[in-house]
Order: structure tokens, then C-alpha cells, then sequence
């Protein structure tokens, strides 16, 4: 069966998004977003308000270019950029070794409401890269000691016996972070945002870095 494109409550109607209330800079209207769907979140309105799909783009062996996407979390957000924490060994981190243009995107649809970010993304210091590690709870924080992102894993055994051996081994004390974890920041050259409006006559801004500020335009949706 296929979804019923007529039903116009897939898009609840959003306020529009008015030139009059854009502001000059793409990271307020994102934090208004990003803090409309932490509150929904809190209502039991939306799950993982903070969930974004990152998507990296690399060469395979034979000189192929391939993009791949997976979900992370926004770690912190500021007028820098977007940070996320990772491993540097698994596969993304390999991607962004070699190509570090990058992209992001969130969806909330309880506001019927998506934010895509590009640009190039840069591994943060190792201060910053614990800060991020340390707001992770106890349990998260063994877990990465215990897993080798991306690798194979010989069962799911194995992997709570590994996780057993961390928790004795950090049993009096913090769970600092693992040598290969690392906070990443991607650095936006252009922010777009969409606003989902009935007749499919939805809102699209986009923000384009242009000299020390950022070119404003409207899009076809
Ligand atoms: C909602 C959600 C949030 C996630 N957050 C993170 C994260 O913050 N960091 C991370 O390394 N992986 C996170 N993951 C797991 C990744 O999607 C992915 O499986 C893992 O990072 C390995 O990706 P890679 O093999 O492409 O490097 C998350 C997955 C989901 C579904």
C-alpha cells in the first residue's frame, strides 16, 4: 500500500517563516528550532530531539566516491559551528580523515520542521573532545571503552564480557576518554531551513556564508 499523499495533516501547518523575522545569523534561528523541539521532547511530543544524520562522502579503493549517512548527536552547538563526539577509528572517522566536507540534517516532524547544515568538519581538542566525553552518562562512557566502532565484533557475548572488564578497571574511578574519541566539529558554509506548509507550498532559507556574514535567499520548495 502506498502512503496517502492527499493527507495534508502530514504537514501540519507551521507558522511561515517570515523574511521579517529571519535573523542575520543562521544559529539563532537554529537554537529556536533545536530549542522548539527540545520543548516538544519534554512534552512527549518527539523523540531524539537531537538526533542528525551525518553524511560523509569518500573513496573506495577503486576510486569510486561513495556517500554514507548514519545518525549522531548534536553534542553543543554554537556560533562556531555543530559539535558531535566520535570514534577516530571507526568508519566516519576515516571518511572525514580523508574528506573532511561533510553535511548534517535534522528532522523534527512533529513541527514538520528540517535543517540541513554543509560544510567541512574538524576534530576538536583533546580538552574539548573529554568536556563532550565527560556529559556522557556512566554507563555510554564504559560502553565506548568496551567497543571498537566499525570493527567486526565476534558476538554479543564478547561485548558485554569487554564492557564487565572496563567497569571493574574504572571501578573507583572516573571514565575518562578512550585515546580514539574525539568531539568534531563541522564548520556550516551554508545552513538551510525548511518549514513544511500545506499545498506543498512549504518555506525553504537558505544561509550562504558571503564575506564575514551570510547571504540570505529563498528557495523554491
Ligand atoms: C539516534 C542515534 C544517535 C547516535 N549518536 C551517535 C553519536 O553521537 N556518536 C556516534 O559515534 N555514534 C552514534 N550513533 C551510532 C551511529 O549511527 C553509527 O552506528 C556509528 O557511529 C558507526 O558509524 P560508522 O561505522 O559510519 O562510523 C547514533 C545512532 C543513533 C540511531
Amino acid at each position: 500500500m502506498s502512503p496517502d499523499h492527499r493527507d495534508e495533516r502530514r504537514h501540519p501547518r507551521g507558522e511561515h517563516l517570515l523574511d521579517a523575522d529571519l535573523p542575520a545569523d543562521p544559529i539563532d534561528l537554529f537554537a529556536n528550532w533545536l530549542g522548539a523541539a527540545l520543548h516538544a521532547s519534554r512534552h512527549g511530543l518527539l523523540r531524539e530531539p537531537t538526533a542528525m544524520a551525518l553524511s560523509t562522502v569518500s573513496r573506495a579503493g577503486d576510486g569510486t566516491w561513495y556517500p554514507r549517512s548514519r545518525m549522531v548527536h548534536l553534542r553543543e552547538y554554537t556560533a562556531e559551528g555543530f559539535g558531535f563526539l566520535t570514534s577516530e577509528e571507526s568508519d566516519k572517522g576515516a571518511e572525514l580523515n580523508d574528506n573532511p566536507h561533510a553535511s548534517l540534517l535534522f528532522w523534527w516532524p512533529v513541527h514538520a520542521r528540517q535543517v540541513r547544515a554543509e560544510g567541512v568538519v574538524e576534530r576538536l581538542s583533546r580538552a574539548e573532545s573529554e568536556r563532550y566525553f565527560a556529559s556522557w552518562p556512566r554507563t555510554t562512557r564504559l560502553g565506548a571503552w568496551a567497543t571498537r566502532q566499525s570493527r567486526p565484533v565476534r558476538s554479543i557475548q564478547s561485548l558485554h564480557d569487554d564492557y564487565e572488564r572496563f567497569a571493574d578497571q574504572f571501578a573507583d574511578r572516573d571514565v575518562d576518554c578512550p585515546p580514539a574519541w574525539s568531539g568534531y566539529l563541522l564548520r556550516p558554509s551554508t545552513v538551510e531551513f525548511w518549514q513544511g506548509q500545506p499545498r506543498r507550498l512549504h518555506d525553504r532559507v537558505r544561509y550562504a556564508r558571503a564575506g564575514g556574514g551570510w547571504l540570505i535567499q529563498r528557495l523554491n520548495p
